[in-house]
């Protein structure tokens, strides 16, 4: 279930240099809900994420958690205020065993009240990462080092989850099994962020939508409402939408 409103953008704007990437973009999240953001390649998505995560310097009113402004905070300072993202390109050590991975995100664990994510909880989430805990991470699969970044950033103990591309480059079935576990993840209350290029697979996980091109937000809605047309002309734009 959803409740109140945890994390919000307003008008978040963001730049790379002179680049302007963002042109005020209003987001928001319950607590619970499962958000998806779509959008082509270079629609700003990744940013958006890096924005709220502090990896990105914003404003401190761009961005509100339980209604306190906290944009532009370090990225670590978000981490004990709840947020914890799955980074585009998984990022793990790559040289170092699937348990030692988990563990290291353990060590910088905020005290959090509830339910609280363990190691044998990540193995019970994804089970192949129990087989495979003593292995290097570079030996696993692309879908098993996915599912080593989800656990790390579970360990955060984050009641809201970025998730950036975490199907990219991965076989169906493999996509299939990590979107399962989408909604054990959401029924403690964690609300997750999915960008995701994937729109059908987007949509079907979803509570929400958000559609964005060029640095704006183009659409908005429940994701079991909006029609294939209007999601076609909110992620390409009106004039190139198909008739
Ligand atoms: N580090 C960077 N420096 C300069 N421009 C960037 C950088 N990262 C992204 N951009 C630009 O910002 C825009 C949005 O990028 P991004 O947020 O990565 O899009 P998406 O995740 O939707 O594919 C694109 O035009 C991209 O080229
Ligand atoms: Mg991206």
């Amino acid at each position: 279930m959803t409740g109140s409103t945890l994390l919000s953008t307003h008008e978040l704007k963001a730049r790379y240099g002179d680049f302007q990437a963002l042109y005020g973009i209003d987001f928001n999240i319950a607590e619970g809900e499962v958000v998806a953001l779509i959008g082509a390649n270079g629609a700003g998505k990744s940013t958006l994420l890096k924005s709220i995560m502090g990896l990105l310097r914003v404003a401190p009113d761009m961005v509100r958690l339980d209604d306190r402004p906290v944009g532009g905070s370090q990225p670590h300072r978000m981490v004990s205020h709840g947020v914890a993202i799955v980074p585009e390109g998984r990022r793990l050590f790559s040289g170092m065993s699937v348990v030692d991975n988990l563990r290291v995100a353990l060590d910088h664990a905020v005290p959090r009240q509830g339910e609280l994510w363990t190691i044998e909880r990540i193995f019970a989430l994804f089970p192949i990462l129990k087989e495979k805990q003593a292995a290097p991470v570079q030996s696993l699969s692309g879908g098993q080092q996915q599912m080593v970044a989800i656990g790390r950033a579970l360990l955060n103990q984050p009641r809201l989850l970025l998730c950036d591309e975490i199907s990219l480059g991965l076989a169906p079935k493999v996509v299939r099994e990590i979107y399962q576990s989408i909604p054990s993840i959401s029924k403690n209350g964690t609300a997750i962020v999915l960008v995701e290029q994937d729109v059908g697979l987007a949509r079907s996980a979803s509570d929400r939508l958000y559609c964005m091109l060029e640095g704006r937000v183009t659409l908005t809605g429940r994701s079991a409402d909006v029609s294939r047309e209007t999601i076609g002309e909110a992620y390409f734009g009106a004039s190139h939408a198909v008739a």
